[in-house]
């Protein structure tokens, strides 16, 4: 039996157990696109909503990328922020306080250079009662091997191995990346997320990850014609949006059979969610839940009507509970 948090009445048709953590509905914001914390609260009532992702907080304040650093894409966004964010010195001081009093559930998102950036932002957060679970961005280049933690299984497991420990009352998300697009290389990465370094620990005593977030933006780019120039001062960047959802649903079902499902550990799928039909495709492919993030520059309301949708659908489906329909996809 599901316990709601102290929000909004809601059909429980909807409530949503992520690793322990329960949500009043599958559909989440998702991380950089709906401010530091709770900003996204004064045009939506946070309340209807399952969860919201933080800004990745990295261990200190970064300013990110030269403008442009977001632009249209044919369908859907490209975007070289480049983790602008307060530190996590600023976060935990004026936000971290506030996030007990948001009302959905809060995940703490972390990016990092080094194992030793996540292990200092996670124990910050870990001791911040509002923040129920982080979120591992494992996107960012490694400084030492020149490539993202997300793209390498054995420097992944290393990182989920040193986070885990000093994370006492806080669950477990790795988000991975779509670098390592398709079988193999996807599900091997996502079994060093979930085994992390063999040894058990956290709330759920699990030894790595409690959930997989799939997947992140796509290495894209754009070219003035006119100019020549790169449309993105940082010349490359991350494509989101309708553009990328069709691949993101593949890395969900891969990722949910080759790994997740197995292991017992859910999965967020992310990644051109506009409207209910695209949340009710991950779900379908193995998602327990889903995060939005371009869909909010277009309509900051959109979840809201994803809600909505979703109840419907699981009614028609003849499902008495939204997770009866995880990974039911008929093949
Ligand atoms: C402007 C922008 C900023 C983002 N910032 C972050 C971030 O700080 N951390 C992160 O893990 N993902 C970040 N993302 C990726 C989103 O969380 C999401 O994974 C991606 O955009 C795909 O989902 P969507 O198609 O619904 O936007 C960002 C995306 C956008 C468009």
């Amino acid at each position: 039996v599901l316990t709601l948090p102290r929000v909004n009445a809601q059909p429980s048709i909807l409530a949503t157990d992520l690793a322990g953590v329960t949500l009043v509905n599958p559909v989440m914001l998702a991380a950089g696109t709906c401010g530091t914390l709770d900003e996204m609260g004064e045009v939506i009532d946070l309340s209807r909503i399952g969860g919201v992702v933080t800004k990745s907080i990295t261990a200190r304040p970064r300013e990110g990328n030269a403008f442009p650093r977001v632009i249209d894409a044919r369908a859907g966004m490209l975007n070289a922020i480049g983790l602008a964010n307060v530190g996590v010195k600023h976060f935990v001081e004026h936000m971290g306080p506030r996030a007990g009093q948001v009302p959905t559930r809060v995940i703490g998102s972390i990016a990092g250079f080094s194992i030793d950036d996540y292990v200092t932002v996670a124990a910050l957060m870990d001791d911040e009662k509002g923040i129920e679970a982080v979120e591992l961005n494992v996107s960012c280049p490694n400084v030492n091997g020149g490539t993202e933690f997300g793209a390498d299984p054995i420097s992944l497991a290393e990182l989920v191995g040193a986070v885990r420990p000093v994370l006492a009352s806080t669950r477990l998300l790795v988000k991975l990346s779509p670098i390592a697009v398709g079988l193999p290389g996807m599900t091997a990465v996502a079994r060093a997320a979930v085994q992390g370094a063999g040894v058990p620990g956290g709330p759920n005593g699990r030894p790595g990850a409690d959930g997989l977030c799939v997947a992140n933006t796509i290495p894209a780019m754009a070219i003035d014609v006119v100019s020549r120039t790169p449309r993105l001062a940082n010349t490359t960047g991350g494509l989101s949006g309708p553009a990328i959802h069709a691949v993101a649903v593949k890395l969900v079902y891969d990722v949910y059979r080759g790994a997740a499902r197995a292991e017992g550990v859910p999965v967020v799928g992310v990644g051109g969610v506009m409207r209910w039909e695209d949340a009710a495709e991950f779900i379908l492919a193995g998602a327990s839940a889903v995060a939005m993030g371009t869909a909010l520059f277009a309509d900051p309301r959109s979840p809201l009507r994803v809600v909505r949708g979703l109840e419907r659908w699981v009614r028609r489906q003849g499902a008495g509970h939204v997770s009866e329909l995880v990974g039911q996809v008929r093949v």
